[in-house]
């Protein structure tokens, strides 16, 4: 069946590797990028498929009502895969307004556009892509987040996402469009913009700059290679029922001040630095206002109703995102020039 898919943030870090997957693997699907071009969203993370001739790419707002109707008109758009958003926590401490505007306006924005143009929502589908944030924090290390677990977001960033999962459930519940969720863990791999812990510190210990520990690095995050996410989100579209919320995590949980350890360790063999020498550039730094202590998720109804699972291991996974960074000079260089050191100066050097 031939379907027109809009897949919003296509050119951010998970969104090109969805887009990737979707233009390589369903040559009979359209796919239309909309990206806004935020300073995450980069057009180099797509050279491989840009003139492929199922793929188009719109520069855009989600937040653009009338923009949006035309892309919908347009492309008689029949499913939508929204990833669009203000994404690092970091930022949203800094200027929260981005994340409300962006993360729920744009959502509902989308939201409505879909409801006006699905009459009768036949073989029409809305998946939101939202995070494990929504949960809060774990306090201890026995409990997991699952799909029921009362939403208690602590960020200005995962209460904007709690609160776009909620218009989404609001708008199957009220005006039964098609919709499926998915709530991910921490995704680590390439084409990361370097304000995300592993590849800020990949960045740092290439150039011997200081590697910023928030705290004592003692939180705990569940990794997840971003190419499994990317194979979530194929399988949940085809197969995920109607309303359903899924949980997708890496069931590999791992201390800050740990992960920068073996980190250091991969760059210093790749750098051919003595052992234990990027270890030195470690240095512990003022917390994050209200950080998350742990986030952990229970993968168990994917892994059981839609047969998905994580493939990559960490250590590899974390070997190949060192080797791409490396060897991507020029993507590097392009995304930290300009905006980033502004950003970099204002959260790190004051
Ligand atoms: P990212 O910041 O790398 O990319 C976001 C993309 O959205 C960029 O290309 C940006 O240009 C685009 N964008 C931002 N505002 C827009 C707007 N108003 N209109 C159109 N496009 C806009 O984000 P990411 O890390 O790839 O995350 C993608 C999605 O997955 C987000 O919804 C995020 O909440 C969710 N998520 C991320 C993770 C993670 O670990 N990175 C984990 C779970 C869920
Ligand atoms: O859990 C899913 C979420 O993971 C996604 O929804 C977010 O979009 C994504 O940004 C990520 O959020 P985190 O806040 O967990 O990721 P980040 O890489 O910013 O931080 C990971 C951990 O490392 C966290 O405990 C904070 C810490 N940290 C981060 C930075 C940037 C540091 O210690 N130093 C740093 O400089």
């Amino acid at each position: 069946m031939k379907k027109n898919i809009l897949i919003t943030g296509g050119a951010g870090f998970i969104g090109s590797h969805v887009v990737r997957l979707f233009v390589n693997k369903y040559p009979n699907y359209n796919i239309f990028n909309l990206d806004k071009l935020t300073y995450a969203g980069n057009l180099l993370n797509l050279t491989d498929i840009k003139n492929s001739s199922n793929y188009k790419f719109i520069k855009g707002d989600i937040c653009d009502e009338n923009f949006v109707d035309k892309v919908f008109n347009s492309y008689e758009i029949d499913s939508v895969i929204h990833l669009a958003a203000e994404s690092h926590v970091d930022r949203s401490i800094l200027n929260p307004m981005e994340f409300i505007n962006t993360n729920i306006i744009g959502t509902v924005t989308l939201l409505n556009i879909a409801k006006k143009y699905w009459t009768n929502n036949q073989n029409n589908l809305f998946y939101h892509i939202s995070t494990d944030e929504v949960y809060g924090s774990l306090e201890n290390q026995i409990d997991f987040f699952t799909e029921n677990t009362s939403y208690d977001p602590k960020s200005p960033y995962s209460a904007a996402k709690a609160s776009s999962d909620h218009f989404v459930r609001a708008y199957k519940n009220t005006f039964n469009l098609p919709i499926v969720i998915s709530n991910c863990s921490n995704n680590y791999g390439p084409n990361q913009f370097p304000e995300k812990l592993i590849p800020l510190a990949i960045n740092n210990i290439k150039n011997q700059k200081p590697i910023p520990i928030y705290g004592k690095g003692e939180n705990i995050r569940d990794w997840l290679y971003v190419e499994d996410h990317a194979k979530a989100i194929d399988i949940i579209f085809h197969y995920g029922k109607n309303g359903e919320t899924y949980n997708i995590g890496g069931s590999n949980e791992w201390k800050n001040i740990d992960l920068i350890y073996l980190l250091c360790k991969i760059m210093d063999k790749k750098l051919n630095r003595p052992e234990y020498e990027s270890a030195k550039l470690i240095s512990f730094v003022k917390d994050r206002a209200g950080h998350d202590l742990r986030y952990a998720i229970d993968s168990s109804k994917i892994q059981n109703h839609l047969n998905w699972k994580p493939e990559m291991t960490f250590e590899k996974g974390l070997e190949k995102t060192v080797d791409w960074y490396l060897s991507n000079e020029e993507w590097l260089n392009n995304t930290i020039s300009g905006e980033y050191k502004n950003y970099y100066k204002k959260q790190y050097e004051n």
